[in-house]
């Protein structure tokens, strides 16, 4: 096996996809507390000592509680080296999250044991669906009172599809977690309660006539229950998993420290390693091709001290060495990565070399957007991440004549990092464009970024639309007549009608049977 072989064995790339609140940062902190990363967890668990955590970057995110951003964290274990890609943990879908998840090869879905399914956990699991990502499913929060298992398990079937199948299934009800049965030897895994959840749980491992002699009734139905699902096809089966048809079942709590170990070793033992990607007009890239990698996010201002722009990229195939000149594909430049950084939250460190799988941070990457490819030696062109049909449009200004550049600089990078859509026609002229989005929570980041980072306070204005589609040119002075439509180009050159409802739609199309009107891709159609 060549070196680079080896590496990309070894390697798992994977994101966290939940609710707000179902513990996704306190599950990371206890990944990084298994990795040996940090040598206790504690500052998430508990209010009291609440600092904000790794992940948590901007004023907006600490005010709302949330994480808007995308780091990656990478951490060894197990001999393998595991990415973990953060995932925005906002309410509203927005295009970041489908650009995140384009990054990674199995997802996590986290659970609460009291809730089921939640919405912004259904949303990213259709992402999932639409990008054929595998995903193991994460009942959190055991220990505390919660539903029933196979209530919960019937939900995820019945709701989104994907048959669950027991792993790793619970020995108590929820609020009185003892440990965890093990499907696949018949083993009972007991776990200890530290401090505070602040350190690894230590596992007794017993068979199961030890199992039954502990913990009595609350084992025989653990098995009982398992075997149930078993016995009705419910069985865990690589291949169906690696397809998207079942997902893996792991009970655990992230506070106690539970099931975590359980959780990495099923990533690394049924997750895939990276794999080749398709490439525009047909082919693959495969693994041992030469260097090449894509962008899925750029961001700026993660912090006051470094005013700068990151471009994150995943490396698909070769080789990744600071400082090697790489092709930029979209504008055939060079591009020199000297600057090359893992970053997570405020800590960033220089990468050296990097493989397929790993996510890498470059700096001052101002000509650089998501769905870009970098390549080295071999020309390689990723397909195109898909725009999202954006439902929801604001008219931006800014009141002080004193900001108007700022104001545009900020228009235009937040515009090629993909935090909005930026739409201008003629008649409304570059001091007020309009801002498109899926969800109406970018306008939030856009005004709070623009603030933080521009000091502009810009002004937004709802517009009556609710309708983008495609138009071409032939067809867009004819519709820009028309009442309740404006005809718009969007930075990526698209021209993009803009109408007011559905209704209207189905006049216009009536009045105007050749015009072109083509549906972009919607975000609730995934
Ligand atoms: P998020 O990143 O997904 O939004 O969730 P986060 O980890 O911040 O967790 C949300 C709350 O749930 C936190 O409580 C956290 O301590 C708690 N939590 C996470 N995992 C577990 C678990 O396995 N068991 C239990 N019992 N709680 C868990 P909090 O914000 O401190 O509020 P509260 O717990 O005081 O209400």
């Amino acid at each position: 096996m060549s070196e680079l072989t080896g590496e990309v064995a070894r390697r798992r790339t994977f994101a966290v996809i939940s609710h707000p609140d179902a513990g996704k940062s306190t599950l990371t902190e206890a990944l990084a507390l298994h990795a040996r990363m940090i040598s206790e967890a504690g500052a998430i668990h508990g209010k009291a000592g609440r600092k904000s955590t790794v992940s948590d970057w901007m004023e907006l995110e600490k005010a709302r509680g949330i994480s808007v951003s995308s780091t990656a964290l990478q951490f060894e274990y197990d001999e393998h080296t595991i990415n973990l890609v953060d995932t925005p943990g906002h309410a509203d879908f927005s295009e970041d999250t489908y650009r995140v998840l384009s990054a990674v090869d199995t997802a996590v879905m986290l659970i609460d044991a009291a809730k089921g399914l939640e919405p912004q956990t259904l949303k990213l699991f259709q992402v999932c669906r639409y990008r054929g990502i595998p995903v193991i499913t994460v009942i959190n929060k055991w220990d505390r009172p919660g539903r029933s298992p196979l209530e919960l398990l019937d939900e995820i079937n019945e709701r989104i599809g994907l048959l669950p199948t027991p792993l790793f299934w619970p020995v108590g009800i929820a609020g009185d977690f003892r440990g965890l049965l093990d499907c696949t030897t018949g083993e009972y895994v007991r776990f200890e309660r530290t401090a505070g959840g602040a350190t690894i749980a230590p596992e007794e491992h017993l068979d199961a006539a030890a199992a039954l002699e502990r913990e009595g009734d609350a084992w025989t139905e653990a098995v009982e229950e398992s075997e149930l699902l078993i016995a009705s096809g419910q069985e865990h089966d690589e291949a169906r998993f690696l397809a998207g048809e079942t997902s893996p079942v792991i009970f655990a709590s992230a506070m106690l420290n539970f099931g975590v170990r359980q959780i990495l070793g099923t990533l690394i033992g049924d997750g895939p390693a990276p794999g080749p990607r398709a490439l525009q007009g047909g082919g693959e890239r495969e693994i041992d091709d030469p260097f090449s990698a894509i962008v899925f996010k750029v961001q700026a201002g993660m912090d006051q001290a470094h005013r700068d722009r990151l471009a994150f990229m995943r490396v698909v195939s070769g080789v990744f060495e600071r400082g090697m000149v790489v092709t930029h594909a979209q504008t055939n430049k060079p591009f020199t990565t000297k600057y090359a950084l893992t970053v997570f939250g405020r800590d960033r460190t220089t990468v050296e070399r990097a493989y397929p799988g790993d996510v890498v941070g470059l700096v001052n990457a101002g000509a650089l957007a998501p769905g870009h490819t970098l390549y080295a030696d071999r020309p390689a062109l990723f397909e195109p991440m898909p725009a999202f049909a954006p439902e929801h449009f604001r008219v931006v200004r800014v009141d002080s004549a004193s900001k108007y550049k700022q104001f545009r600089k900020a228009i235009d990078e937040l515009d090629s990092e993909g935090v909005v859509q930026v739409l201008r026609n003629d008649i409304r002229g570059d001091a007020s464009p309009v801002l498109a989005a899926v969800g109406p929570m970018q306008f939030d980041v856009v005004a709070a970024r623009m603030r933080a980072e521009y000091g502009v306070d810009a002004r937004f204005e709802a517009l009556p639309y609710t309708l983008a589609l495609r138009t071409d040119k032939d067809s867009a002075d004819e519709l820009g007549r028309q009442r309740g439509v404006e005809v718009f180009t969007r930075s990526d050159g698209a021209l993009l009608a803009l109408i007011s409802d559905k209704w209207r739609l189905q006049y216009i199309e009536r009045e105007l049977p050749g015009a072109t009107l083509e549906p972009l891709v919607a975000a609730g159609d995934l």
